[in-house]
């Protein structure tokens, strides 16, 4: 059970943490999307035990590397990252990208999956939920799931090809 953007957390809360006591939920999380919150996010995440944080983290859109991410690792916070592919633009800017010639090694055959194994392949990421209504790229997401995760040097080659 997360709850969304902030919204009324502290009155939340107290209810979440009876409902998981009593077994009805198993794990609590906060929910944000725009750096503007994420001081507060943090001091939330300071001030309380969350089991997860829902955040936006995309290669395009990375500002969550520098202080929640490693707060989260640090206090045990499961990361799921949301808009994946930036919502859809991150896609859009590499469609004429070729693929780096290592992406057969680690199992990628898209940028979506390229971007998809960027995430999960941060030691602090948990998993990353991309959107789709269309079930051919929802079939393409889920194999990125596979093969091996990416090397630090190979996160740091698709940065600097974002620029
Ligand atoms: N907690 C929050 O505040 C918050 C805020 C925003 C989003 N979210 C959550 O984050 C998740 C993803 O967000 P999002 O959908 O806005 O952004 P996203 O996953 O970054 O991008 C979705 C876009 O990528 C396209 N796409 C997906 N897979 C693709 C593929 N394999 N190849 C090419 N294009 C592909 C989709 O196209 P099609 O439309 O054609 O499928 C759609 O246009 C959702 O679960 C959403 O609920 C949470």
């Amino acid at each position: 059970m997360q709850i969304h953007n902030l919204l009324d957390w502290k009155t939340h809360l107290p209810t979440l943490r009876q409902w998981k006591e009593e077994g009805r939920i198993r794990y609590i999380g906060l929910t944000h999307y725009t750096p503007s919150a994420y001081a507060e996010v943090e001091a939330a995440l300071k001030a309380e035990a969350f089991d997860f944080l829902q955040i936006n983290y995309a290669l395009d859109d990375r500002a969550v590397e520098a202080r929640l991410l490693p707060l989260c690792r640090e206090r045990g916070v499961a990361v799921l990252c949301n808009r994946p592919f930036g919502g859809g633009g991150l896609l859009g800017r590499l469609r004429n990208t070729p693929l780096p010639g290592w992406a057969g090694e680690v199992q990628a055959r898209s940028w979506a999956q390229l971007a998809l194994k960027f995430l999960i392949s941060h030691p602090a990421v948990t998993c990353a939920i991309p959107g789709t209504g269309n079930p051919k790229y929802m079939k393409e997401n889920a194999e990125a799931a596979r093969g091996p995760l990416l090397t630090d040097a190979q996160r740091q080659q698709l940065i600097a090809l974002i620029g």
